[in-house]
């Protein structure tokens, strides 16, 4: 048992993320304590260090970490919890809304050992760095296109690795989407995958093509992580009662709708949250999505898997957030808080 809860942690000092020694608090019932071994570096961890993610009003007022997802393996257990978990690679959330938020980017966290999902014995954590965010929001997608009648889907940015999984996922339960990227080679990438349906924006003949595919495929939902000026363009070729559920940021600017397309083919734009989503759902519903992504990644991870470009230590968040931003598409920029 390690008795010494001194730790290292990413803290923000006027919004600058800084490696701090904290002293941790010894576990209280049900906790455990985890070594953090890998938490990826996604968008919303980028827009988190530049003061942009989340709803403001909601975040506690106290000192912040960063990092919201993560994995590791358990060293340590509260009595209440028995020794059988100790050793176990786990997958943890940290939520910036709840009061008890410390992010994750840290060398040590201690956690409810009913809030970390538990991996056989031969996943290692760089395996299950991203249980939560990416592969959740991907099932949320694929459900919600089903649950408003549509017959298939349209998704932006469809090189990023939440696109990767989207594409595997979409084959294996047969929903047919049309994939926008906007580079030839992310084109290529994505037919490795198998994807079917993949446009690339910077083709002349993107805009028709799109025209005629989303009404060949009765593509009515485009799934937007860009936003700016390129939701409208790809609203604009859609059928008549098309929705566009902005979900990202990418592009950094507002949206934009032609109010013909709003008023006389009544398209729409509206959100997707996958933390609007996890408030709203019933047990069951988790549980479901829980469950398909957890036996994936415990058996390999072909569908829910992502794939590491670049492994940054604790000291190196900032180099680490301008690589992820540089180099998306070639896989997830991870922080291993042990290196
Ligand atoms: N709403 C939710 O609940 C929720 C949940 C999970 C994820 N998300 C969002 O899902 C998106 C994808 O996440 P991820 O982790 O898969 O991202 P990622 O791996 O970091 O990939 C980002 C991708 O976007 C492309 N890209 C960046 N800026 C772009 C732009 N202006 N126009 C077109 N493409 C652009 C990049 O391609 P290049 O190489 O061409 O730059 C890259 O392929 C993010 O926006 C994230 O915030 C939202």
């Amino acid at each position: 048992m390690e008795s010494n809860l001194s730790n290292q942690a990413i803290i923000l000092e006027d919004g600058k993320p800084v490696l701090k020694d904290i002293e941790d608090t010894l576990l209280a019932e049900g906790e455990i304590r985890i070594r953090v071994e890998a938490s990826p570096m996604n968008p919303s961890d980028q827009l988190w260090l530049a003061g942009l993610y989340g709803i403001k009003e909601l975040i506690p007022k106290k000192t912040l970490g960063a990092g919201f997802e993560g994995s590791g393996v358990v060293t340590e257990a509260h009595e209440s919890v028995g020794a059988d978990i100790v050793g176990k690679t786990v997958a943890f959330f940290d939520d910036c809304h709840n009061e008890g938020f410390q992010g994750v980017w840290r060398k040590y966290i201690n956690k409810k050992a009913s809030d970390v999902i538990q991996f056989p014995e031969h996943v290692k954590s760089d395996e299950v760095f991203g249980v939560f965010v990416n592969p959740l929001t991907v099932v949320l997608i694929v459900n919600t296109a089903k649950k408003n009648g549509n017959k298939a889907l349209i998704h932006g940015a469809a090189s990023s690795s939440l696109g990767k999984i989207l594409v595997r996922y979409a084959k294996h339960v047969d929903f047919p989407v049309i994939n926008i990227v906007r580079r030839q080679e992310q084109a290529d990438s994505l037919k490795e995958l198998g994807a079917e349906h993949i446009l690339d924006s910077s083709s002349d003949t993107f805009d028709d093509d799109l025209a005629e595919l989303s009404k060949e495929l009765g593509a009515t939902a485009y799934f937007d992580p860009i936003a700016g000026a390129f939701c409208g363009r790809v609203l604009a070729k859609m059928p008549a009662k098309s929705t566009a559920y902005v979900y990202g940021a990418l592009s950094g600017e507002p949206v934009s709708l032609s109010p013909i397309d709003i008023i006389f083919y009544q398209k729409s734009i509206t959100y997707l949250y996958l933390a609007t989503w996890f408030m709203e759902a019933s047990k069951e519903e988790q549980d479901e999505a829980f469950g398909e992504v957890i036996k994936d990644l415990s058996t390999g991870g072909k569908i829910f898997g992502t794939k590491i470009y670049k492994t940054f230590s604790l000291d190196k968040v900032v180099e680490a957030c301008e690589e992820a931003a540089k180099t998306a598409s070639l896989g997830k920029v991870i922080i291993n808080p042990q290196l």
